[in-house]
Protein backbone atom coordinates (compact mmCIF):
# COMPACT_ATOMS: atom_id res chain seq x y z
CA UNK A 1 0.00 0.00 0.00
CA UNK A 2 1.41 3.49 -1.14
CA UNK A 3 0.48 6.22 1.12
CA UNK A 4 1.29 9.98 0.17
CA UNK A 5 0.54 12.90 1.89
CA UNK A 6 -0.54 16.36 0.54
CA UNK A 7 2.85 18.97 1.71
CA UNK A 8 0.52 21.47 1.19
CA UNK A 9 -2.55 20.75 3.42
CA UNK A 10 -0.14 19.56 6.25
CA UNK A 11 -2.09 16.61 7.73
CA UNK A 12 0.42 15.80 9.97
CA UNK A 13 1.79 11.98 10.37
CA UNK A 14 -0.70 8.85 9.30
CA UNK A 15 -1.34 7.04 12.51
CA UNK A 16 -0.04 3.66 12.41
CA UNK A 17 -1.85 0.63 10.66
CA UNK A 18 -4.73 -0.64 12.72
CA UNK A 19 -5.97 2.40 14.39
CA UNK A 20 -8.10 5.31 13.35
CA UNK A 21 -7.90 7.92 11.35
CA UNK A 22 -8.50 11.61 12.68
CA UNK A 23 -11.81 12.22 12.01
CA UNK A 24 -10.89 15.67 10.21
CA UNK A 25 -9.04 13.83 7.74
CA UNK A 26 -11.16 11.67 4.88
CA UNK A 27 -8.86 8.93 2.73
CA UNK A 28 -9.12 9.05 -1.18
CA UNK A 29 -8.23 6.09 -2.71
CA UNK A 30 -6.78 6.38 -5.46
CA UNK A 31 -8.24 9.71 -7.91
CA UNK A 32 -12.15 8.43 -7.22
CA UNK A 33 -13.61 10.75 -5.52
CA UNK A 34 -16.04 8.04 -5.09
CA UNK A 35 -14.63 6.29 -2.52
CA UNK A 36 -14.73 9.00 0.27
CA UNK A 37 -17.32 7.75 1.91
CA UNK A 38 -18.03 7.82 5.87
CA UNK A 39 -17.66 4.07 5.60
CA UNK A 40 -14.12 4.51 4.83
CA UNK A 41 -13.96 7.38 7.43
CA UNK A 42 -14.90 5.30 9.89
CA UNK A 43 -12.73 2.25 8.60
CA UNK A 44 -9.14 3.78 8.19
CA UNK A 45 -6.44 1.66 6.39
CA UNK A 46 -6.57 -1.19 8.57
CA UNK A 47 -8.79 -2.82 7.24
CA UNK A 48 -7.75 -2.56 3.40
CA UNK A 49 -4.24 -4.06 3.36
CA UNK A 50 -2.01 -5.03 0.09
CA UNK A 51 -3.51 -3.90 -2.80
CA UNK A 52 -2.14 -1.40 -5.16
CA UNK A 53 -4.11 0.91 -2.97
CA UNK A 54 -2.68 4.78 -2.68
CA UNK A 55 -4.18 6.74 0.24
CA UNK A 56 -4.09 10.61 0.44
CA UNK A 57 -4.84 12.18 3.20
CA UNK A 58 -7.40 15.86 2.81
CA UNK A 59 -8.39 17.83 5.78
CA UNK A 60 -12.24 18.06 6.32
CA UNK A 61 -12.70 21.06 4.62
CA UNK A 62 -11.15 19.94 1.38
CA UNK A 63 -13.35 17.14 1.73
CA UNK A 64 -16.53 18.80 1.87
CA UNK A 65 -15.39 21.28 -1.37
CA UNK A 66 -14.72 18.10 -3.00
CA UNK A 67 -18.56 16.68 -1.91
CA UNK A 68 -19.61 20.17 -3.24
CA UNK A 69 -17.95 19.89 -6.64
CA UNK A 70 -19.75 16.61 -6.65
CA UNK A 71 -22.86 17.63 -5.98
CA UNK A 72 -23.30 20.39 -8.38
CA UNK A 73 -21.65 18.57 -11.37
CA UNK A 74 -23.84 18.96 -14.77
CA UNK A 75 -23.94 15.19 -15.74
CA UNK A 76 -26.06 16.59 -18.63
CA UNK A 77 -24.01 19.03 -20.26
CA UNK A 78 -20.80 18.52 -21.97
CA UNK A 79 -18.27 19.67 -23.90
CA UNK A 80 -16.79 18.81 -27.66
CA UNK A 81 -13.60 20.45 -28.60
CA UNK A 82 -13.08 19.98 -32.21
CA UNK A 83 -9.75 19.82 -34.47
CA UNK A 84 -8.15 21.54 -31.41
CA UNK A 85 -5.18 23.38 -32.43
CA UNK A 86 -3.52 25.26 -29.78
CA UNK A 87 -3.10 23.20 -26.68
CA UNK A 88 -3.35 26.25 -24.38
CA UNK A 89 -6.86 26.64 -25.25
CA UNK A 90 -7.47 23.20 -24.75
CA UNK A 91 -6.23 23.85 -20.88
CA UNK A 92 -8.13 26.99 -20.43
CA UNK A 93 -11.09 25.75 -21.84
CA UNK A 94 -10.98 23.03 -19.10
CA UNK A 95 -10.39 25.34 -16.40
CA UNK A 96 -13.87 27.33 -17.18
CA UNK A 97 -15.51 24.00 -17.56
CA UNK A 98 -14.71 22.69 -14.61
CA UNK A 99 -15.85 25.59 -12.33
CA UNK A 100 -19.40 25.29 -14.80
CA UNK A 101 -19.61 22.05 -13.12
CA UNK A 102 -19.02 19.99 -16.70
CA UNK A 103 -17.97 16.65 -15.86
CA UNK A 104 -16.72 15.75 -19.39
CA UNK A 105 -14.66 17.25 -22.07
CA UNK A 106 -14.45 15.39 -25.58
CA UNK A 107 -11.80 16.61 -27.57
CA UNK A 108 -10.45 15.92 -31.33
CA UNK A 109 -6.48 17.37 -32.00
CA UNK A 110 -6.14 18.56 -35.17
CA UNK A 111 -3.58 16.43 -37.37
CA UNK A 112 0.02 16.44 -35.94
CA UNK A 113 -0.92 18.50 -32.86
CA UNK A 114 0.27 17.33 -29.79
CA UNK A 115 -2.26 16.82 -27.14
CA UNK A 116 -0.48 18.46 -23.88
CA UNK A 117 -2.57 19.92 -20.74
CA UNK A 118 -0.61 22.83 -19.30
CA UNK A 119 -1.37 22.57 -16.18
CA UNK A 120 0.25 26.64 -15.56
CA UNK A 121 -2.84 27.14 -17.51
CA UNK A 122 -5.87 24.27 -15.95
CA UNK A 123 -4.57 25.21 -12.21
CA UNK A 124 -5.20 21.48 -12.00
CA UNK A 125 -8.82 21.63 -12.87
CA UNK A 126 -7.85 18.68 -15.61
CA UNK A 127 -7.54 16.35 -12.66
CA UNK A 128 -11.29 16.54 -11.91
CA UNK A 129 -12.97 16.64 -14.85
CA UNK A 130 -13.36 13.38 -17.24
CA UNK A 131 -11.10 13.95 -20.39
CA UNK A 132 -12.08 12.04 -23.70
CA UNK A 133 -9.88 12.10 -26.72
CA UNK A 134 -12.54 11.32 -30.11
CA UNK A 135 -11.00 9.99 -32.74
CA UNK A 136 -14.08 9.37 -34.86
CA UNK A 137 -16.09 12.58 -34.50
CA UNK A 138 -18.97 11.14 -37.24
CA UNK A 139 -19.76 8.30 -35.03
CA UNK A 140 -19.11 10.09 -31.67
CA UNK A 141 -21.65 12.76 -32.42
CA UNK A 142 -24.15 10.12 -33.21
CA UNK A 143 -23.51 8.57 -29.96
CA UNK A 144 -24.05 11.43 -27.91
CA UNK A 145 -27.46 11.93 -29.80
CA UNK A 146 -28.29 8.42 -29.21
CA UNK A 147 -27.89 9.08 -25.38
CA UNK A 148 -30.47 12.32 -25.76
CA UNK A 149 -28.03 15.53 -25.82
CA UNK A 150 -28.99 18.03 -28.02
CA UNK A 151 -26.04 18.71 -30.50
CA UNK A 152 -25.30 22.29 -30.21
CA UNK A 153 -22.43 23.92 -32.45
CA UNK A 154 -21.45 27.02 -32.28
CA UNK A 155 -20.40 29.19 -34.98
CA UNK A 156 -20.06 32.51 -36.82
CA UNK A 157 -23.75 32.39 -39.08
CA UNK A 158 -26.18 34.37 -39.77
CA UNK A 159 -28.26 31.77 -39.51
CA UNK A 160 -27.09 30.82 -36.13
CA UNK A 161 -29.60 31.49 -33.05
CA UNK A 162 -28.73 34.09 -30.39
CA UNK A 163 -26.52 31.74 -27.78
CA UNK A 164 -28.96 33.44 -24.93
CA UNK A 165 -32.27 31.72 -26.73
CA UNK A 166 -30.87 28.85 -26.42
CA UNK A 167 -32.27 26.55 -23.21
CA UNK A 168 -29.29 25.16 -21.80
CA UNK A 169 -30.99 23.52 -19.34
CA UNK A 170 -31.60 20.35 -21.59
CA UNK A 171 -29.42 17.61 -21.64
CA UNK A 172 -26.46 19.42 -24.38
CA UNK A 173 -23.63 18.80 -26.14
CA UNK A 174 -21.92 22.18 -26.70
CA UNK A 175 -19.29 21.94 -29.72
CA UNK A 176 -16.31 24.32 -30.32
CA UNK A 177 -14.54 24.87 -33.95
CA UNK A 178 -11.27 25.02 -34.25
CA UNK A 179 -9.38 27.87 -33.79
CA UNK A 180 -8.47 29.24 -37.25
CA UNK A 181 -11.33 27.18 -39.85
CA UNK A 182 -14.05 27.17 -37.09
CA UNK A 183 -16.61 23.59 -37.31
CA UNK A 184 -16.43 21.48 -40.51
CA UNK A 185 -20.07 22.44 -42.38
CA UNK A 186 -21.05 18.65 -41.84
CA UNK A 187 -20.66 18.79 -37.90
CA UNK A 188 -22.89 22.06 -38.46
CA UNK A 189 -25.54 20.27 -40.41
CA UNK A 190 -25.17 17.35 -38.08
CA UNK A 191 -26.28 19.61 -35.18
CA UNK A 192 -29.81 20.03 -34.04
CA UNK A 193 -29.05 23.71 -33.08
CA UNK A 194 -25.87 26.28 -34.18
CA UNK A 195 -25.78 29.23 -31.71
CA UNK A 196 -23.69 32.58 -31.91
CA UNK A 197 -22.74 35.23 -29.50
CA UNK A 198 -23.44 38.77 -31.21
CA UNK A 199 -20.33 40.67 -32.38
CA UNK A 200 -20.47 44.24 -32.52
CA UNK A 201 -16.89 45.63 -33.13
CA UNK A 202 -14.70 44.99 -36.09
CA UNK A 203 -13.04 41.51 -35.48
CA UNK A 204 -15.21 38.36 -36.78
CA UNK A 205 -14.43 35.94 -33.70
CA UNK A 206 -13.84 35.68 -29.96
CA UNK A 207 -10.91 33.38 -29.32
CA UNK A 208 -12.18 30.03 -28.74
CA UNK A 209 -11.72 29.64 -25.07
CA UNK A 210 -13.17 33.26 -24.47
CA UNK A 211 -16.37 31.61 -26.71
CA UNK A 212 -16.88 28.88 -24.52
CA UNK A 213 -16.65 31.22 -21.18
CA UNK A 214 -19.23 32.95 -22.81
CA UNK A 215 -21.31 29.96 -23.46
CA UNK A 216 -20.99 27.83 -20.29
CA UNK A 217 -21.65 31.08 -18.03
CA UNK A 218 -24.97 31.24 -19.68
CA UNK A 219 -25.41 27.25 -19.48
CA UNK A 220 -24.81 28.23 -15.44
CA UNK A 221 -27.10 31.23 -15.30
CA UNK A 222 -29.93 28.98 -16.64
CA UNK A 223 -28.90 25.99 -14.65
CA UNK A 224 -28.95 28.06 -11.79
CA UNK A 225 -32.50 29.97 -12.17
CA UNK A 226 -33.68 26.30 -12.64
CA UNK A 227 -31.78 24.94 -9.26
CA UNK A 228 -29.78 22.54 -10.64
CA UNK A 229 -26.87 24.22 -8.46
CA UNK A 230 -27.62 22.56 -4.93
CA UNK A 231 -25.02 24.59 -3.77
C1 LIG B 1 -11.66 31.80 -33.65
S1 LIG B 1 -13.18 30.99 -33.90
C2 LIG B 1 -13.07 30.41 -35.57
C3 LIG B 1 -13.25 31.45 -36.57
C4 LIG B 1 -13.41 30.88 -37.95
N1 LIG B 1 -12.80 31.77 -38.88
C5 LIG B 1 -14.87 30.68 -38.29
O1 LIG B 1 -15.33 31.26 -39.25
O2 LIG B 1 -15.57 29.93 -37.61
C6 LIG B 1 -12.99 29.49 -33.05
C7 LIG B 1 -14.25 28.94 -32.47
O3 LIG B 1 -14.67 29.76 -31.39
C8 LIG B 1 -16.08 29.76 -31.31
N2 LIG B 1 -16.52 31.15 -31.50
C9 LIG B 1 -15.73 32.23 -31.55
N3 LIG B 1 -16.47 33.33 -31.65
C10 LIG B 1 -17.77 32.93 -31.66
C11 LIG B 1 -19.02 33.61 -31.72
N4 LIG B 1 -19.07 34.94 -31.81
N5 LIG B 1 -20.14 32.90 -31.70
C12 LIG B 1 -20.10 31.55 -31.60
N6 LIG B 1 -18.96 30.85 -31.53
C13 LIG B 1 -17.80 31.53 -31.56
C14 LIG B 1 -16.57 28.81 -32.37
O4 LIG B 1 -16.65 27.53 -31.80
C15 LIG B 1 -15.43 28.85 -33.38
O5 LIG B 1 -15.40 27.71 -34.19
Amino acid sequence: MKVSGRRDLNPGPLPPQGSALPLRYAPIYGNEIKLVSDKILKEPPASIQGGNIEIKILRMSRREKIERAMRNRQKDLALYLYKVSNPHNLSAIIRTAEAVGVPSIYFTMEEDVPFEISSGVTMGAHKWVNLHEVEEPDSFLEEMKRKGFNLVATALRGDAIHFRNYDFTQKTLIIMGNESRGLDEWVIEKADYTIIIPMYGMVQSLNVSVAAAVILYEALRQREEKGKYPG
